[in-house]
């Protein structure tokens, strides 16, 4: 990113300020944009949460989080260390405050109000209220800040927006409830809803390498694409947030959102123009046209049981498999194949699209018929790039060929001199807190995405829990996944998961 789309002035109020996602993703994604020079200097941060904690105490843990997780450390050379401190910190430090409260009480809005009003000279009044808390209070906040008394959900000088962080309801009839109580408070284009794989600079690249290239698209459809699969795999387990995932499981936890997202932006058709609106509106269309194959996978990890807040007969899956297709002219019978999975062998997300066979062999040896097919493998982490794989001629006599890889790694092509320790790839909190501030929907979620996505797990999960389901498989932790997996997938034309940003899984 380069410092062109400045933020306008503003007030970033976050609820839940001393939580982990402040902590670990929001300060530390502005801390980083301060350092590029893409915040407004008039932008203040005023954190909410009930904790009693000092102005200087929120300060002291934000920089814990600052140190460990942002991507501009706060010792960043270019500015002149205080105390072990850089100064770009110590003057965004002052910059945050806290406001101690209950989240239900009037009182903790009142002082809210009046403190948005004394920093107006400089937000000009604009405010963006971050719901970084447990989803269980999301009513509660907005009810609050739609206080008529107060008007903190509107101004007739400034603009109000506000963030919520996913999960965004528990099924689709909550999901709808909480959409309707929201827009008693705000319209629509005030409400950002986080889906942070939006906000992943690989993620958003999948729609510049399809759109603004001539290349592919041609190909991007079903006389060409045997088959796509979409990875999201995870090599840790529930870790500390057992009590929160036993009662989501996988396809409320990842499949509702990041993996339908991936699947929305990979066979999406290219809207007019590039805008919120355009955009989301093809996203709808291809989550409408979304129907669920005749087979998927449900398991759980071994010793996830065990973990402490997971029930000890507990039968949330913690890996899913799905096959489903896109029933458009574009995607007509071309297999999608979904997985994700906690304590699986690897930290991997990618999107694999596996092209059909040469039509006709020219070569003896060997028959090409046989020979692996092209794959394009965008790789969304953790080694962000594209591998495309294609067959080269082997060298010397005859015309045997084998399969070779072409390769492109964001790290390599855009890290800058003279900033070599510096990540230059942007973390997905950094994009979407400065698109909010912009008022800038595109990389968010808007209600009837949600709820068509609601709409395609719920069915699911309810045949999941009836008696008659086939029962939960199992997988090693360290593993890729149940066997079952496997086998459904090698049954439909003995295709076998990639697992390794396009390449076939080394074994096990
Ligand atoms: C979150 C899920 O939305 O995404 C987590 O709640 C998951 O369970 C995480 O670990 C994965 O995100 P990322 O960016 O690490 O791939």
């Amino acid at each position: 990113m380069s410092p062109v789309n400045t933020s306008p002035p503003a007030t970033i109020v976050i609820f839940g300020a001393s939580g982990d996602l402040a902590q670990r993703k929001l300060v530390p994604a502005l801390h980083t944009l301060n350092c590029e020079g893409y915040l407004h200097p008039a932008t203040r941060i005023v954190g909410v949460a009930r904790s009693p904690l000092s102005d200087e105490a929120l300060r002291d843990r934000l920089f814990e989080g600052v140190s460990d997780y942002a991507r501009h450390p706060p010792e960043c050379e270019h500015h002149i260390a205080r105390a072990g401190i850089c100064e770009r910190w110590s003057q965004f430090a002052e910059r945050i405050s806290y406001l101690q409260g209950d989240y239900d009480d009037a009182e903790t809005y009142r002082r809210l109000a009046e403190l948005l009003a004394k920093l107006e000279p400089g937000t000009q009044g604009n405010a963006l209220f971050y719901l970084a808390t447990p989803p269980s209070l999301y009513k509660t906040v907005i009810g609050q800040l739609g206080n008529p008394e107060l008007e903190l959900n509107q101004s007739a000088r400034a603009w109000r927006r506000v963030i919520v962080e996913k999960p965004f309801g528990h099924d689709g009839e909550s999901a709808r409830a909480l959409d309707q109580f929201i827009h008693q408070v705000f319209d629509e284009d005030q409400v950002f809803r986080i889906d942070h794989y939006l906000g992943k600079e690989t993620v958003q690249n999948i729609l510049t390498f399809r759109f603004a290239n001539l290349i592919f698209e041609p190909l991007w459809n079903r006389n060409y694409v045997d088959h796509v699969q979409i990875t999201v795999a995870e090599d840790v387990g529930v870790e500390h947030r057992a009590g929160y995932y036993d009662q989501a499981g996988v396809l409320r936890d990842v499949f509702q959102n990041h993996l339908l997202q991936l699947l929305t932006l990979t066979a999406v058709e290219p809207p007019s123009v590039f805008n919120a609106a355009a955009l989301r509106n093809e996203k709808a269309e291809v989550l409408r046209a979304v129907r669920m194959g005749e087979w998927n996978v449900r398991a759980q990890y071994v010793g996830y049981q065990d973990e402490s807040g997971v029930a000890p007969d507990s039968q949330t899956p913690t890996y899913a498999a799905l096959k489903l297709f896109v029933d458009n002219w574009r995607w007509g019978g071309v297999p999608f194949y979904l997985r994700s999975g906690k304590a699986l062998a690897a930290k991997v997300t990618e999107i694999v699209v596996q092209f059909k066979q040469v039509p006709h062999a020219i070569f003896s040896r060997p028959v090409e018929l046989d020979a692996p097919p092209n794959v394009l493998a965008l790789c969304i982490q953790p080694h962000e790039g594209i591998h495309l794989r294609f067959q080269a001629k082997e060298l010397g006599a005859g015309t045997r060929s084998r399969p070779v890889n072409m390769t492109f790694r964001y790290e390599r092509e855009f890290r800058s001199e003279g900033e070599a320790d510096i990540n230059p790839l942007p973390d997905a909190y950094e994009r979407l807190l400065l698109d909010a501030t912009q008022g800038d929907g595109s990389l968010f979620a808007r209600h009837d995405e949600i709820e068509l996505a609601w709409k395609l797990v719920d069915p699911i999960i309810a045949a999941w829990e009836q008696p008659d389901a086939p029962p939960l498989a199992f997988y090693e932790p360290g593993s890729w996944g149940p066997a079952e997996a496997d086998e459904l997938l090698a049954k439909d034309e003995g295709r076998t998961w990639y697992s390794n940003c396009g390449d076939e899984r080394v074994s096990e």
